[in-house]
């Protein structure tokens, strides 16, 4: 390990500060166990960029609470790159707290199924009890599509974020991060997915909080980099890592013998093939090098 520097794990506002100065966005990509997390991390040490680790409320439940954060802290400190472990949609806001307790270094809430003012409401909440915990805090402003996104378009433009909605929600709210609806989805597209440009422009010349796009799973490289020049600073990739984990787990499953039983076999792919998934997002968004 030599003489790496031993780091703790670094908040998103940290982590996100010079994105829209310097014209880059730092990938946020969800793990859900050791394997996918330890690629994640590798593919950022390989690319020298700074990383965010993303647990779903279902992922922190599955490893555990305690154990997510004391697995990402290891690791973190195992290597010369900042680390953020993000709790990613958190809807609970018990769990929420929770989280930030047990050591997350940032938080979602998303309180976007509620009205406005309760949105607000619900966000500065967590905001002000994240204070006291040196946690960051993001929250989502308009609807990312989920899974079913057979949405007419009357519909759609209903969910996607207003910028005039912005300014008030970020002063208000106190948050470090903006997740925005312009037409991204969660899971795989249907078709070819078609952003928003104009709005994310409008609400990126609005705001200097830092723009969240979530969805990142089958956004064309142009889209991505388009998205990042108008003022996106996170960029959150899901699906496409648990396809890779479960592609080469399959894969390695019906190559091995049946005699062979060392779940390292079969497992220790999964690291590579995350690994290289992140190497290319990361030269995407343009952060590679960017580790200060
Ligand atoms: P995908 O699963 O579509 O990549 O989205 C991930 C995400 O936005 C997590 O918040």
């Amino acid at each position: 390990m030599g003489d790496v520097k031993m780091r703790g794990l670094v908040t998103l506002k940290e982590i996100l500060k010079n994105t829209r100065k310097e014209g880059y966005a730092v990938g946020g990509f969800n793990f859900n166990s050791y394997e996918d997390a330890q690629g994640i991390i590798n593919g950022a040490v390989e690319k020298n960029s700074p990383v965010i680790l993303m647990a779903s409320m279902g992922a922190c439940k599955y490893i555990g609470l305690h154990q997510t954060v004391g697995m990402i802290k290891g690791m973190a400190a195992s290597v010369d790159i900042p680390v953020c472990l993000h709790l990613d949609h958190a809807t609970d806001k018990e769990f929420i707290k929770e989280a930030i307790k047990a050591g997350f270094s940032s938080v979602m809430i998303d309180a976007s199924e509620k009205d406005y003012e309760t949105n607000i409401r619900d966000t500065k909440e967590i905001v002000d009890f994240a204070k006291a915990y040196n946690c960051s805090v993001e929250s989502e402003l308009g609807k990312v599509g989920g899974k079913e996104e057979n949405i007419v378009v009357s519909e759609k433009d209903a969910l996607f974020t207003k910028a005039a909605d912005v300014p008030r929600f970020v002063e208000e709210t106190g948050i470090d991060a903006l997740a925005i609806a312009f037409g991204s989805v969660h899971g795989f597209y249907k078709s070819e997915p078609k952003l928003d440009f104009e709005r994310l422009e409008e609400i990126s010349k609005i705001t200097d909080c830092p723009l969240v796009l979530h969805g990142g799973t089958g956004i064309p490289v142009e889209d991505f980099k388009k998205c990042v020049t108008l003022g996106i600073s996170k960029i959150n990739v899901g699906t496409e890592l648990k396809k890779t984990y479960t592609d080469a787990v399959r894969k390695m499953c019906n190559e091995l013998p049946e005699k062979e039983v060392d779940p390292r076999k079969y497992m220790a792919p999964v690291k590579v093939a995350c690994a290289e998934v992140v190497k290319g997002k990361i030269e995407v968004f343009g952060s590679a090098n960017k580790s200060l």
